[in-house]
Parts: C-alpha cells; structure tokens; sequence
C-alpha cells in the first residue's frame, strides 16, 4: 500500500522523538498501521542543530507553511506550539487544504479547538492531539472510545510534568524551587517559557481539553480558575509532610446540576491516596462516570519517547483510516453548559 507521508513543523525534543520513533519502529509501525508511515518532509528554525538524527534525506522547509502545502506531504504533524502565530497559521492552511493534522499543541487546542474542529469537520479531515493531553498515557483515546458509553461526572489529576517534578523533587530533597527547576528544563520537560508550567497555564490547557472531551461542551479555557505552584515553599511541603499529606498540583473538573466546575490549583492529597503516589515527572488523569466508577491512568506527562507515542499513535489511525474526521463535542454543536467559578479544593 501507498505510504502515509508525513510532514513534521518544530523538530525540538517532540519532533526529534518523532523522527526517531519512525524509524526505530518502521516495520511494526507499517504492520499496525497497514501501509509504511514515513517522514517526508521538516520545518524548523535552524537546519544545522545537533537533534541527534539524521535529517538529511528529507525536504527542508524554512517556512512551515510551504510544509503545509509540500505535495509530497499527506499529514501534516504541528509541533511548534503556542496558540498562535505559526503553528494556528499552519494548522488553519493544513485543514484548509484538506490535509489532516496531528498536533501536540495544547494551547492551540485548548483556545482554538473548537473552530478548527470545525473546519476539520467541513474539510472532512482529522485533527488529532492525543499528544496534548498527558503526554504518553492515551487519554483522548480513553475518553472518546474506552468511555464513550458512560456518562462523567468528573476528570482530571496532575497533568504538568514539570511541576509534579518539582514538587517531588522539593519534598525529596528539601531544595528550592528555582533550582529544581532548572533541573526539569534540562530534562526537556518544561515549556520553552517556564511559567506556562508553573503559573498552571498548561493544565488548565490540558483540563479545558479533557473537559470538552468528558461532558460533551465546546472546550472552553477562559472558565478554568486557575492557581499555579510558584507560591509553594520549602516550609509548606514539610508541613504537609509532617501532617500526612502531599501537595499536589491538581486540575478537577466536574459536572454537576449547575453546570461544569473546571479549576487549577495545589492541593493537599493524603499519603495514602492513588494520586499521592504519582511522582516526578509522571501523569495522572482521573474520570469518574455513573457506570464504569472510578478510572486512574498513569503514565509521563512530557518527555521525548512518552509524547512521540501519542503523536505516532495518532499517524496509525490516520494511516489506516480509522480515526473520525471531526470531533463533534468541541467543535461547539453541543450546547455551551453554564461555568461555576469555585476555588476551595
Ligand atoms: N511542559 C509540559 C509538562 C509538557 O511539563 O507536562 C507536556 O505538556
């Protein structure tokens, strides 16, 4: 069968993984996917940086538009991030040229998700993103077949690696913020502005999403309170530590007669709970319906490998076929449920 090609924006730790992932996985990849899934084409901002793979034998793109538009490209994979600019230019020409998008851009999603759902719909192309949300744990797979019979009543959990690692890393070894920090953007965990991660700006991108997802609305980011972890001190956590608790950075949305409540904030958890136990650099998101109960996924919320999973695993149904043009639920045909602000945890 014909390969799937695949044309890559941003080769920065998730477009490097990608790349690498493809080949280190080609033939089982090819075997799931029904046909090869092959790199066709790069955009990046420098052509000569170290990436650790071998770009040469691909069609370089200095404008990542004329990515968009390269015939030899029949998916076009979003990573440069931010919600606009470059990457929601490329995503708007991409579906308007028919051509389906595989994005691990949560801000785009989280504040534009639901018109371009809707151009994906009227370009009957796909616009995937299980790479958005929680990095390597399927999430958006979970919630739209997994789950899709139950109704929630509630979603959420630690959905920033950087913070959750510098929470634990903070309790661990009694370090200050600042410094553990630095650690995390070493590790190529942060965004490349770091207070989109520790001020909760990326979860509540993360929680608008899986929101929109759980109670069927339009995704809806100007609703979600959020509270980020800058203010948290060495003396809070040992505090906490002493009275049996640990301080998580949460996002909780819940649907309830009122509407859906969606906030972001730190959260005092009990040592013995589920989710106290999810440390460093790991996920987890937490649903709750009617019927199944309580579900608990875990897995790395950021990093190279865990987010290239979910970009590729996205390819795979785009390959085979299987993956729905539009995504009903954000792109605003359900109607809008009122908002609760509520900032107690
Ligand atoms: N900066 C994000 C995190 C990356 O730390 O979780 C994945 O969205």
């Amino acid at each position: 069968a014909a390969p799937l090609r695949v044309g890559i924006a941003g080769l920065g730790t998730v477009g490097a993984g990608t790349v690498r992932l493809l080949r280190a996985n080609a033939e089982l990849i090819a075997a799931r996917a029904g046909r090869p899934v092959v790199v066709t084409a790069v955009s990046a901002r420098d052509r000569h940086r170290a990436r650790g793979i071998d770009v040469s034998s691909l069609a370089w793109h200095d404008d990542a538009l004329t990515l968009a538009t390269d015939p030899d490209v029949d998916v076009v994979v979003e990573l440069i991030g931010g919600s606009e600019g470059a990457a929601r230019t490329l995503v708007e020409t991409a579906l308007s040229r028919g051509r389906p998008v595989v994005t691990a851009n949560k801000a785009l999603i989280a504040i534009h998700g639901a018109g371009l759902a809707s151009a994906a719909e009227r370009a009957g192309v796909a616009l995937a993103f299980e790479a958005a949300v929680a990095g390597g744990i399927p999430v958006i797979k979970a919630l739209r077949e997994g789950l899709a019979a139950d109704r929630l009543v509630r979603i959420g959990g630690i959905l920033n690696g950087t913070c959750n690692y510098i929470l634990t890393a903070m309790r661990e070894t009694g370090r200050g913020f600042a410094s553990v920090l630095e650690e995390a953007q070493a590790l190529g965990y942060a965004e490349t502005d770091p207070s989109t991660d520790v001020d909760g700006i990326d979860t509540a991108h993360k929680l608008a999403i899986l929101a929109a997802l759980a109670f069927g609305r339009p995704v809806d980011f100007d609703s979600v309170h959020i509270e980020g972890i800058r203010r948290i001190g060495a003396a809070d956590i040992a505090f906490a530590t002493e009275l049996g608790y640990r301080i998580k950075l949460l996002g909780i949305a819940r649907r309830s007669d009122q509407g859906v409540e969606t906030r972001v904030h730190p959260c005092l958890v009990p040592n013995t709970a589920p989710i106290a136990q999810v440390e460093g650099v790991f996920n987890a998101v937490v649903a709750e319906g009617e019927f199944v109960g309580r579900v608990m996924l875990e897995g790395r919320g950021a990093g190279a490998g865990p987010t290239a999973t979910a970009v590729v695993g996205d390819l795979i149904d785009i390959a085979r076929g299987s993956l729905v043009p539009a995504w009903g639920a954000i792109s605003g045909s359900l109607s809008k449920l009122t908002s609760v602000p509520m900032s107690a945890c």
